[in-house]
């Protein structure tokens, strides 16, 4: 069985693969852990393993299931910077003799100058979903500029994810320097505790901007969901009117019905299939944002697990994600029923219908809620936009 785990699964995997947990980290049991879907696992169980791969489908290492050992098969290929990513083994041949400093930000002017005083230095940029505000690769731009701006220093990425354990996390961060370093000295900076601005260098200082856009810069993901009637689409619609009526940005609009016509066409309202569709959507919309765009969703998404999933997408690709959960009652979605399908749906002529033979899960974590209730449209979508402007992502 293959399954293609998450990157943070992957920085796991990598960690292993690279023999960069010694000793008992490295065991079953290890406060590594890997999270198959319950139908890889089954199949897994089945064979006794599973195998990783990447996005493409490159064998990269094999876990016998469920006892937990990984087996390296061949080392990511793919990704920015890949030629920094080398084995605790490399590392050593490479640069064993400096000072091993380990970075998980962006590198201040006094850090620098702190590091400097250090002589030949390895600076070990640990890279992950837990470093905390740069991504991996803007991690990676400002440590190469802080290692330009020094007399003698070389750049390592480790990836190392963090397991929302502060524990485990310190636990595998000093295993993990102390794979690197071996034996070498380690020099931890002082942790920033000051409270003023921090001093950067003018370059460093643009990566940093570059990889953190202001709200109203940021790619955004407007995500309406609620049952069929609910007022969904036309919420998105009178959005979106006023978004281009403003003429500031351009917009996609991935509605529900709209889709299952063309990108989703041939889908069932199978939970399965819901879920497929919904993913579909949150793919798009994710790409979108990545590039600063602007993308208006209004599908049912009835499952709050998808939700997240989009959610997970969309913040992945540096994006926004805005949830509006248009939370129309039952009973006022099927006394409107203007397309007659809740009346087809009682009559047991549509199987699976959202809030009559399947379940809609409300969103606890929306970001606006609103009811269309004797509302006119308008009314109500001042409520949207209102959040959206407090939100500092759009301001119409
Ligand atoms: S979702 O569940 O996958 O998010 P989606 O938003 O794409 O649903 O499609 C919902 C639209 O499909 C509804 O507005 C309605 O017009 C139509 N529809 C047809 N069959 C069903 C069904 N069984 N449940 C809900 N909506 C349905």
């Amino acid at each position: 069985m293959q399954f293609s785990p998450t990157p943070r699964e992957l920085d796991d995997i990598e960690l292993i693969v690279s023999g960069a947990l010694p000793g008992p980290l490295n065991a079953p049991g290890s406060p590594l852990t890997l999270d198959l879907p319950s139908p890889v696992a089954a199949a897994a169980a089945e064979d006794g393993a599973v195998e990783i791969v990447d996005p493409e489908g490159l064998p990269l290492a094999r876990v016998t299931w469920p006892a937990g050992e990984v087996t390296g098969l061949s080392s990511p290929a793919y990704g920015p910077f890949r030629r920094l990513y080398l084995t605790p083994e490399q590392t050593r041949k490479a640069y064993a003799g400096r000072t091993v400093v380990p970075v998980t930000d962006a590198l201040t002017t006094p850090e620098i100058a702190e590091i400097a005083a250090l002589g030949p230095v390895l600076l070990l940029a640990l890279v992950g979903h837990g470093t905390p505000s740069l991504s991996p690769v803007a991690l990676l731009r400002a440590t190469l500029l802080a290692a330009e701006a020094l007399p003698d220093a070389a750049v390592v990425a480790v990836p190392l994810a963090a397991h929302d354990d502060p524990e485990i996390d310190h636990a595998l961060g000093v295993a993990v320097v102390e794979a690197y370093a071996g034996g070498d000295p380690v020099h931890a900076l002082a942790s920033g505790t000051s409270t003023e601005p921090a001093d950067y260098t003018e370059a460093i200082a643009a990566v940093i901007d570059h990889d953190r856009p202001a709200p109203e810069d940021q790619g955004l993901v407007v995500f309406f969901t609620g049952l069929s009637g609910s007022g969904k689409s036309t919420l998105a619609r009178a959005l979106m009117d006023r978004i281009l009526e403003q003429g500031a940005r351009t917009v996609t609009s991935l509605d529900g019905d709209v889709v299952r016509r063309n990108l989703s066409a041939g889908l069932t309202f199978s939970k399965e299939d819901r879920e497929t569709n919904i993913r579909r959507i949150g793919w798009v919309a994710a790409e979108i944002s990545r590039h600063g765009g602007l993308a208006v969703c209004s599908p049912i998404a009835p499952f709050d697990s998808t939700r997240q999933d989009v959610r997970g997408f969309v913040a992945d690709a540096g994006g926004a994600f805005f949830l509006v959960h248009v939370a129309t009652p039952l009973e006022e979605c099927e006394r409107r029923d203007r397309k007659g399908l809740y009346a087809k749906a009682r009559r047991g002529e549509i199987p699976e219908f959202t809030g009559i033979s399947s379940p809609y899960e409300e969103p606890a974590d929306a970001d606006v809620r609103v009811d269309t209730t004797g509302r006119s449209i308008e009314d109500a979508l001042d409520d949207v936009i209102e959040g959206l402007r407090e939100a500092g992502y759009l301001d119409l």
